[in-house]
C-alpha cells in the first residue's frame, strides 16, 4: 500500500485482508508497539515519529526482514507503509530474492492534501487490533470502544495539525519518487482515496480481480 498519510492504506488493507485471508505488515503499528513496549528500537523510533520524521531505514528494515521470518507471509502479505525510501525500497527487493517472493501489486491511494488533514484530525484508532475509525464516516457502535476487540480507542500523536503537515513533506520527498519505480514495473494500480466507505469493498475486489 502507498499512498500519503491519511489517504487510507491501513483502511484498505485491513479490507483486502478479510476479503483475501492475507496478514497485513504495518510498519507504522509495528513502531508503535515497540514504543509502547519501550524496547531499545522503540525509543529510538519514538523521537522520529514524534516529529513526522521517517524512522531511519537500518531499524525499518531490521523490523521487516524480522517479520519475514514469520511463516504466516508464506500465502502472500499486505505491506502497508513500507517501503517509504529509496533505502527501503532496495532492502524490499533483496528480502523478496532472499525469500523467492514476487510482488504482484502496489495499490497506490491518491487523496489530495486538504482531505487528509480533517480526516486524520478525527481519526480513532485502537491500539490493541489496529481497527481505524473516523468521527464520521466509520464511528465506532459505542463511543470511544472498538467494535472489534473491545480496547478503548486512542488519538494518535503525530495526528496533529503541524505533525501532519511535516508528514505530507516527508512523503513528497522520499516516499513519492518510489511511485516511478513501480509504474515502471508495471505494478501500480491506482485507487482514490475519497470513494465512499460502504463501496470500498466492491471497489477493492474489482480493482484486484
Ligand atoms: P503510519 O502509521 O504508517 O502512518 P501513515 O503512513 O502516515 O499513514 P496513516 O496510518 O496516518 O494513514 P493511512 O493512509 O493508513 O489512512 P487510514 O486508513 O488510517 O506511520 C506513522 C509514523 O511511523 C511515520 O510518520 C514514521 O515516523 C513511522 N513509520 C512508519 N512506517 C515507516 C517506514 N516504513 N519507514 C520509516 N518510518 C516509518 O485513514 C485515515 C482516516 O481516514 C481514518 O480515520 C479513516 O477511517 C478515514 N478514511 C479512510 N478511508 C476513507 C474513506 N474512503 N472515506 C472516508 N473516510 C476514510
Amino acid at each position: 500500500m502507498l499512498g500519503p498519510p491519511g489517504s487510507g492504506k491501513g483502511t484498505r488493507a485491513h479490507i483486502i485482508s478479510e476479503l483475501y485471508d492475507l496478514p497485513v505488515i504495518t510498519t507504522g503499528d509495528m513502531l508503535r508497539t515497540a514504543v509502547a513496549e519501550g524496547t531499545e528500537c522503540g525509543k529510538i523510533a519514538k523521537s522520529y515519529m514524534d516529529k513526522g520524521e521517517l524512522v531511519p531505514d537500518d531499524i525499518v528494515n531490521g523490523v521487516v526482514r524480522e517479520r519475514f521470518q514469520k511463516p504466516d507471509v508464506e500465502d502472500g502479505f499486505i505491506l502497508d507503509g513500507f517501503p517509504r525510501s529509496k533505502g527501503q525500497a532496495d532492502a524490499l527487493d533483496q528480502i523478496l530474492e532472499d525469500n523467492n517472493i514476487e510482488l504482484t501489486h502496489v495499490i497506490l491511494v491518491v487523496l489530495d492534501d486538504k482531505v487528509i488533514v480533517e480526516r486524520l484530525s478525527k481519526r480513532r484508532s485502537c491500539p490493541k487490533c489496529g481497527e481505524i475509525y473516523h468521527l464520521e464516516s466509520k464511528p465506532p457502535k459505542k463511543q470511544g470502544v472498538c467494535d472489534v476487540c473491545g480496547a478503548a480507542l486512542i488519538q494518535r500523536d503525530d495526528d496533529k495539525p503541524d505533525v501532519i503537515k511535516h508528514r505530507l513533506e516527508v512523503y513528497a520527498e522520499q516516499t513519492k519518487p518510489l511511485i516511478k519505480k513501480y509504474r515502471d514495473q508495471g505494478l501500480i494500480l491506482e485507487t482514490s482515496g475519497v470513494i465512499p466507505m460502504d463501496q470500498l469493498r466492491d471497489h477493492l475486489k474489482e480493482l484486484l480481480g
